[in-house]
């Protein structure tokens, strides 16, 4: 379903980015000198989540929502990983400007080993979400599964670097985690797990604020302390949404664009809640649209999109400035 890509004319207003590079701004000082070839700033980082930061996990799982064939990966060295885009990831960029390697290899591919992962690690799987019915969808890894295998990472880092170490590189590393909008796009409006017919839309969001809240504390449990969590970006305006907008005369679907800010703000409270419970917790939330310009998605551009529902490198190149200038501030 999410597989072909097509260029349509698609979405995000100049004024998010024009945001995420203020921004960006701030601490791009910090972000220049962590990049290129110089020690990293952070031992590792660490990513869960969906297909927006998946670098190749469900290629070896048994789902047949997957990427690892052309023409995704059009334009990165090694071809099509299974990034859900013609490139890299997010995650990608913001490791490489944190001085780590420019590719976070995902933690279920075979051509990688513990020596490989002390570096940066993905747990993320395509078509995941903060509601286990999400991930049953299309069979894919769910959230509480990427929990089990941070687990599993930590016991096999602390054999291969020693306990101390490993303690180290789990409290210091950055956490990326972005997840949400399949619990929406694939479950509660693709009507097919009956959670729409148990939750009305605002109840919905808060049990996935709840489930979040859930997981954002048993990774801090975990030792996680420097942890940035994405917001939702304009789901009503991913080219599937627009084509399914008939009425709408194939614009953004405004009502899924409202769905997006109401929830955002709920997870910024849940964040900031957590922020004063847990001792030591730098969390951060990621504002991948600007709440004050409510996404007007008719400056269009046609590179934004990669597929039906994936932005371009270039876009995530875009979003990881933003993460990695909120990431840089989370070390102070
Ligand atoms: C999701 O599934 C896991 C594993 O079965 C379970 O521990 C957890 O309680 C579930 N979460 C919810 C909200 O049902």
């Amino acid at each position: 379903m999410l597989m072909a890509p097509h260029h349509a004319r698609s979405s995000t207003s100049a004024t998010v980015l024009m945001v995420l590079v203020a921004a960006a701004v701030v601490v791009g000082g910090a972000a220049a000198a962590a990049s290129g070839k110089k020690k990293p700033v952070v031992p590792a980082v660490i990513v869960f989540g969906d297909s927006t930061v998946d670098t190749g996990n469900n290629n070896v799982i048994g789902t047949v929502l997957k990427s690892n064939f052309p023409p995704y990966g059009r334009d990165l060295q090694g071809g099509a990983t299974g990034r859900f885009c013609n490139g890299r990831l997010p995650p990608d960029f913001v490791s490489e400007a944190l001085g780590l390697p420019p590719l976070v290899p995902a933690y279920l591919d075979p051509a990688y080993g513990i020596e490989d992962f002390a570096t940066g690690v993905v747990f993320a799987s395509a078509g995941s979400g903060l509601d286990n019915a999400t991930a049953s969808v299309l069979a894919v890894i769910p959230m509480w599964k990427e929990v089990e295998y941070f687990k599993e990472y930590q016991r096999r880092l602390a054999k291969h670097a020693g306990r101390a170490r490993a303690r180290h590189i789990v409290a210091n590393a950055v956490y990326v985690v972005s997840v949400g909008t399949n619990d929406f796009l694939e479950n509660y409006y693709l009507l097919v797990t009956g959670r729409f017919l148990q939750f009305t839309v605002a109840e919905y969001q808060d049990f996935l604020v709840a489930r979040a809240a859930e997981f954002l504390t048993a990774i801090y449990r975990l030792g996680a302390r420097r942890v940035t969590f994405a917001g939702l970006s304009a789901i009503g305006c991913v080219p599937l949404e627009r084509t399914l907008n008939l009425l709408g005369g194939g614009g953004c679907n405004e009502e899924y664009n409202q769905v997006a800010r109401d929830y955002n703000v709920k997870v910024k409270a849940m964040i900031a809640r957590l922020r004063a419970e847990l001792r030591g917790y730098r969390l951060a939330y990621i504002n991948v649209c600007n709440d004050k310009s409510p996404l007007t998605c008719d400056d269009a551009d046609k590179y934004f999109f990669w597929d039906s529902f994936h932005p371009t490198e270039k876009i995530n190149r875009f979003f990881a400035k933003g993460t990695t200038a909120v990431s840089l501030s989370l070390l102070r």
